[in-house]
């Protein structure tokens, strides 16, 4: 890296705008919806995806709600120019649906797109050229006025073809590629130009995409490029404002939220922000985003993890672990403070049905997009006490006395410290068995009876204290009572009990009992102790000797 980066990179310069308006505004209502995974999402796959993969994902998008879809480039290839029929010749769109193409300003291009749409309900041509600087000058070497010629040649050519789709409703889009990177003043003279060959009215909108093609500057600058236009291109009120912003500077969606703020009314992006290079505008997030302030997005993300399915199946891609919302790890906490405040957080959701969302580091309630509670906490050495009581309460139907949480907790820490991972509920039960249910040493049980006349009861135990047999005989108001009876009459150690609990296990192999007993010794030592069986009397026995074992 250079020690004066300044010598070769410059900031780009910001556009003039004293009395900009929309860092006043706040977002109230869904934008139009534009998906672009067929096509510029499809474009940046390193193996772009068949058509029986397009067809799935198009039929995930329409089913999540986008209305609008960018299907391909239909000029480009016969596998885009074959999906397209597909598309309309075996009736796979919805009336409501409009399937976008892209064209770039060619006229062999324009006529191949304009017959791929043949028969199409509703469609929207996508007319496109590169207007930045950098672009005219590497790309074309055009000046400002051929790049204007090439867009009007371009939208000519498309206006001149409309008829050929007579029964099919039409919209026209043009896009400034490069918008972001482009002055603002020639953005606008590009667009009008075009403007002026297709005539938009307030009935016949056309889009103005205006696309952050790689982002150059902050998004606030972006959201001053976009106010401008909206302020100062003509007959604005012939035109649907639409923002496509790609992600480079990792501030994608930013862009998108601050453009629809300055004015913007409609959002073209992909589903987990596939794209060329660190992607296009991930419309998951800009949606849930919109959900969590309140607001219906108007896409439906109830059953998020089917919709990750079809992406990966068909992209090849993977959601990241990080990913907001979508990714693997954003329910789950790690550290044992943020566990604490979790849990605190869905049981009061749960018990005091508070009105609106408020739970500590979780931005949306995790089950309305179809992901579950149990992943809201993991285990890790870092995870406190909270968390590894919750697990196996709610994977398995344990529930820890509070005083024997704070015993059980660092005994789990230590060995998943030792594991140097997480783990996972089953590894943590089974680290709870080992600890309490599977002791056998010194004591074991083998047999254990009581009766009981007058509220007194006698018991009868034979047991194995390192192998060898002891039988024990005690009386006393319980069954416990005698037991420590017993163990005091036979020279065994003396201790009471301190503490007592028990449930039935909901499900699973024990279907059974468990008890769990705290112990004093005479020089105050305490131990938790914890038997399973499907009697309880005896699931308290083996609780009673799982505590001496522990001692
Ligand atoms: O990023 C971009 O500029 C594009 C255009 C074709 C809209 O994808
Ligand atoms: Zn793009």
């Amino acid at each position: 890296m250079h020690k004066n980066p300044s010598k070769k990179y410059r900031p780009f310069p910001p556009v003039s705008l004293p009395d900009r308006q929309w860092p006043n505004r706040v977002l109230t209502h869904a934008p139009r919806w534009c998906s672009v995974d067929l096509r510029d999402g499809n474009q940046a796959l390193a193996v772009p995806m068949n058509v029986s993969q397009k067809l799935e994902l198009f039929q995930t998008l329409v089913k999540t709600g986008f209305k609008e879809i960018e299907i391909g480039f239909p000029s480009a290839s016969n596998t885009e120019f074959a999906f397209n029929r597909r598309l309309i010749e075996e009736n796979r769109t919805p009336d409501d649906v409009w399937l976008q193409v892209l064209v770039q300003a060619r006229e062999d291009l324009i006529d191949r797109t304009v017959e791929s749409l043949i028969g199409a309900k509703k469609a929207i041509i996508h007319l496109y050229n590169s207007t930045s600087p950098a672009q005219r000058r590497v790309v074309f070497g055009k000046s400002e006025q051929e790049i204007v010629e090439v867009a009007v040649r371009g939208a000519q050519w498309i206006k001149d073809r409309l008829p050929r789709l007579k029964g099919t409703e039409v919209m026209l889009q043009y896009s400034p590629e490069s918008f972001s990177a482009t002055e603002v003043e020639f953005a606008r003279e590009i667009s009008e130009a075009v403007m002026k060959v297709w005539q938009p009215t307030p009935d016949w909108k056309m889009i103005l995409n205006l696309p952050d093609t790689v982002e150059v500057a902050m998004p606030n600058v972006y959201a001053d490029q976009i106010e401008w236009i909206c302020r100062n291109i003509k007959n604005r009120d012939s035109l649907i404002v639409s923002v496509h912003t790609h992600n480079d500077r990792s501030t994608g969606v930013a862009a998108t939220e601050l453009g629809l703020l300055a004015g913007a009314e409609r959002v073209e992006g992909t589903l987990f922000g596939n794209g060329e290079r660190t992607g296009n505008l991930d419309i998951v997030t800009v949606a849930l985003n919109l959900y969590q302030h309140g607001i219906d997005p108007k896409l439906d993300f109830t059953d998020l993890n089917s919709i990750i399915d079809v992406y990966e199946r068909c992209t090849g891609m993977t959601v990241p672990a990080r990913q907001p919302y979508a990714g693997e790890l954003v329910f789950t906490a790690f550290s044992g403070s943020h566990q604490d405040a979790i849990r605190k957080g869905l049981n009061e959701w749960k018990e005091n049905g508070r009105t609106h969302w408020d739970v500590p580091y979780l931005t949306i309630d995790p089950t309305d997009i179809g992901r579950e509670y149990r992943e809201v906490i993991r285990v890790n050495s870092q995870s406190g006490k909270g968390g590894v009581a919750y697990l196996l309460e709610s994977q398995f139907g344990i529930e820890l006395p509070k005083d024997m949480q704070r015993e059980f907790g660092p005994i789990a820490n230590d060995e998943v410290d030792k594991l140097g991972r997480e783990v996972t509920a089953a590894e943590l039960k089974q680290m709870f068995w080992n600890e309490y249910i599977e002791r056998t040493s010194p004591w074991q049980l083998k047999k254990f009876e009581t009766e009981s006349k007058n509220g007194i009861v006698k018991c009868r135990a034979k047991l194995l204290c390192d192998g060898k047999v002891v039988e024990l005989a005690g009386q006393g108001n319980g069954p416990l009572a005698a037991l420590v009876h017993g163990f005091s009459k036979a020279d065994g150690p003396s201790f009471e009990i301190t503490a007592y609990s028990e449930h039935a296990l909901s499900s699973g192999e024990e279907a059974a009992a468990i008890a769990y007993i705290q112990i004093k010794r005479s020089d105050g030592k305490t131990r938790w102790g914890a038997g399973v069986d499907t009697n309880i009397e005896l699931a308290s026995v083996r609780a009673v000797l799982s505590a001496l074992n522990r001692l």
